[in-house]
């Protein structure tokens, strides 16, 4: 297998962090993983692209980013099944489907990453997420040394979240992804900005007025270090809510299926006068208060300080608590951001 010692991963890393790891394996086949050193007593981090992750150090604990590639196209009467490598790009696969005639993805264009990271934070936009078309989930098992079929009840799909995050996490890894696209397909317009297109549009006209509005307010990573959005909407009880909604009347929210009320964290951030903010090399980003960027830093640090000031500043003017959906990379492995307690929030308000 294809491996190496002392790796740089700057440009792993879609916040271009200045940052190396001791070791990372590129496991390709089933054989392969089957090859990976015993790592339950070690740190490490599983790796796609590097588009949600935040490097904290500038050293990085022992990566597996896996290889698996290929998409295999099945076609039944009435659905099309689609399996696709883990280490497909996501964008790539949504246009590939497009152009394949196979319609569902087109929501989800743009989305940085890759397909094998899709499922684990169950990546969603414009009304969609992989939750509606995934069918099952291969996964690698590090104690068994085999491939399990996951079906899409056991992924416990949630907001930004599924069963890769919480009771399997760190257990093995994830190495192709199953969707079913059924061949009946209508158009997703539920989402503010697509109810303009017409409700008989194609499919390629979803997927390019998903395009532009993404590109109209989240910044390209090649050429602005960001990975999209850094914060998850908060979810408020219905009580809060309406408290709130007496003060801020245009307060963005979207009603649960529980009662509960999600917040919009880019409203949050705005409304608490951060739009713009920059501070020693990083910033809110001008268009969407939701992406954090790196203009000229090298250490994840300083976004980090960057990120506890937005959260103080949103608890201090809304006492609602905004916490990162960018999963905090430290040599020991992943850590929760409110375990980070080194590193201090900016303490001034200043452009650099
Ligand atoms: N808003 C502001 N100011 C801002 C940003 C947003 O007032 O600076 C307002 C908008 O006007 C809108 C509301 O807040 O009324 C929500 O904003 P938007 O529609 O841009 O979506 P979002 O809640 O900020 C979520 C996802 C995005 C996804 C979009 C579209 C999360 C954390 N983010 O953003 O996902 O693309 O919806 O579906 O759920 C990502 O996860 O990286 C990502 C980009």
């Amino acid at each position: 297998m294809h491996s190496n010692l002392d790796y740089s991963l700057q440009s792993s890393n879609s916040f271009n962090i200045k940052v190396s790891c001791s070791r990372i394996y590129f496991p390709s086949s089933l054989a392969e993983l089957q090859q990976l050193p015993d790592l339950s007593s070690e740190n490490f981090y599983i790796l796609g692209e590097g588009s949600n992750s935040l490097f904290v150090e500038s050293q990085a604990p022992i990566i597996i980013q896996p290889k698996f590639t290929g998409i295999e196209v099945n076609e039944q009467d009435d659905h099309f099944i689609v399996q696709v490598g883990a280490a497909e790009n996501w964008h790539n696969l949504v246009c590939f489907c497009l152009e394949q005639g196979i319609f569902g993805l087109e929501n989800l264009a743009l989305i940085p990453g890759s397909v094998g990271a899709a499922p684990v934070q169950n990546i969603g936009a414009y009304g969609v997420d992989i939750a509606d078309f995934c069918q099952t989930v291969e996964w690698f098992e590090f104690s068994s040394q085999t491939i399990l079929p996951l079906s899409k009840a056991a992924c416990q799909f949630a907001y930004r979240d599924s069963i890769f995050k919480q009771a399997l996490y760190n257990k093995g890894l994830i190495t192709q992804v199953t969707f079913k696209f059924p061949k009946a397909w209508q158009a997703k317009l539920s989402y503010a900005g697509l109810d303009t297109l017409n409700k008989d549009c194609s499919a390629d006209e979803v997927m390019a007025k998903v395009i532009a509005l993404r590109s109209s307010k989240l910044p390209d990573p090649k050429t602005l270090p960001n990975a999209g959005s850094f914060f998850k909407n908060p979810v408020v009880s219905a009580e809060k809510f309406s408290q709130l909604q007496q003060q801020y009347p245009t307060m963005p929210h979207y009603l649960q299926a529980n009662g509960e009320v999600k917040l919009a964290a880019g409203w949050l951030i705005d409304q608490a006068g951060l739009k713009g903010f920059r501070h020693h090399g990083v910033g809110v980003h001008q268009q969407q208060a939701l992406v954090l960027v790196n203009y000229a830093s090298e250490h994840g640090a300083d976004i980090i300080s960057l990120a506890k000031y937005v959260q103080q500043q949103v608890f201090d003017k809304f006492s609602i608590n905004i916490s990162p959906e960018v999963r905090m990379i430290t040599e020991q492995g992943e850590k929760d951001f409110s375990s980070l307690s080194d590193i201090k929030p900016i303490s001034r308000n200043s452009d650099d």
